[in-house]
């Protein structure tokens, strides 16, 4: 029977099981270099079959968080090379995950300069900066000539994380940065080529796809979609279609994977997903051995991702393997702090 803990082909690459670190932001790179602790956090987690690495800046207009990392130039590529090497070394497979911020930023972490957007639509509430809290800065709209522009910034940091020795990147279509900005209608009000129907909504995401896709190979490209999730302010007139059109568009594509994160009751996202997509499916969201076994052996997802259980068990296939409890997380450690609460989780004892 096929579980979790069965190998499976994906893309470009062999993975000794179904189990994937989702990305999760940790704010431990200062400038956008990821550092030595990045990378023993990463190695201490390659026994997963995929680690996908946090969401990282594919161009220096989409930084918004404090000390996230980004790929778009030899400092921060060097960063990721030694990332790269650390998780080689323990024979594990590790993607990254290019995530520009859009309206979710501020000036703080762009040189004074306005967020770029789809609209010019300020984002409710507040980011942490390196001054305290300060509510969203107010986007300017991108121009129509900068988007196909931006878009090709997915395809240049794609091609970048593979010279770095990475395996490839994940598109992130989710939880309301860029590409969900994009695709929302209470976000893109656009009435070029980039907004209006749900076809031009999903453009960009097509774009920045695509654009990976031509620099590194579609077997090297993952896609992260949330479907309904309102996160981040996000509030589609209609998300179950436009959803419906981007997954069906990205199903034309030969892409590694397609990554949904299920967090909307009341919409079995999950099925929309298999019903369209035929090639990998990795689902997310609240999931623990039995459920995932029960995804995988039902044919409704080949690979399962974990987030918040990696956070506290380095070693987690070992430990579901084994159905030993679980370590719980300290959430105060999650977006700050050096080795604390980051490198420090010990594996199970031999
Ligand atoms: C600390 C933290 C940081 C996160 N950062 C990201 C991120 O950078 N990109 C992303 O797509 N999701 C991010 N997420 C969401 C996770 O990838 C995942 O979807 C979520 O934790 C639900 O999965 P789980 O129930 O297995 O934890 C983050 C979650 C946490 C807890």
């Amino acid at each position: 029977m096929t579980d979790l803990f069965s190998p499976i082909t994906m893309g470009a690459l062999s993975l000794p099981n179904r189990i994937a670190m989702a990305p999760m932001t940790r704010n431990r790179s200062p400038g956008g270099v990821p550092t030595a602790l990045n990378a023993e956090y990463y190695a201490q987690r390659a026994s997963a079959g995929l680690l996908i690495a946090e969401g990282t800046v594919p161009d220096p207009s989409g930084y918004g968080y404090m000390d996230i990392p980004g790929l778009h130039d030899a400092r921060t590529q060097e960063g990721w090379r030694g990332v790269a090497r650390a998780v080689k070394a323990r024979g594990g497979h590790i993607f990254v995950q290019l995530m520009h911020m859009g309206r979710i930023s501020h000036p703080d972490f762009l040189g004074g300069a306005q967020p770029v957007a789809p609209s010019a639509l300020q984002a409710p509430g507040q980011v942490w900066t390196h001054a305290g809290q300060k509510d969203h800065g107010t986007p300017r709209a991108l121009a129509a000539e900068e988007v196909a522009p931006l878009a090709a910034t997915y395809g240049r940091a794609a091609a970048l994380a593979v010279e770095a020795g990475l395996d490839g990147v994940e598109i992130h279509g989710a939880n309301g940065y860029l590409i969900s900005q994009f695709l929302a209608s209470n976000t893109n009000r656009r009435t070029d080529e980039w907004g209006g129907s749900l076809e031009k909504r999903a453009r960009f995401l097509l774009a920045a796809t695509d654009a990976a896709i031509a620099a590194i190979g579609g077997g090297r490209v993952g896609v992260r979609l949330s479907p309904g999730s309102t996160f981040n302010d996000i509030h589609d007139e209609d998300p179950e279609a436009t959803h419906a059109f981007a997954i069906a568009e990205l199903a034309k594509r030969p892409i590694a994977y397609l990554h949904i994160l299920d967090s909307r009751p009341g919409w079995d996202v999950a099925a929309q997903a298999r019903r369209l997509f035929g090639g990998t499916l990795m689902l997310n969201g609240g999931f623990d051995r039995a459920r995932a076994d029960a995804a995988i052996a039902s044919g409704a997802a080949e690979m399962v991702s974990f987030g918040t259980p990696f956070i506290a068990n380095p070693d987690l296939p070992a430990r579901l393997r084994a159905d030993a409890p679980l370590a719980p997380a300290d959430t105060a450690t999650f977006y700050r702090g050096g080795a604390e609460g980051y490198t420090d989780y010990p594996p199970l004892a031999a």
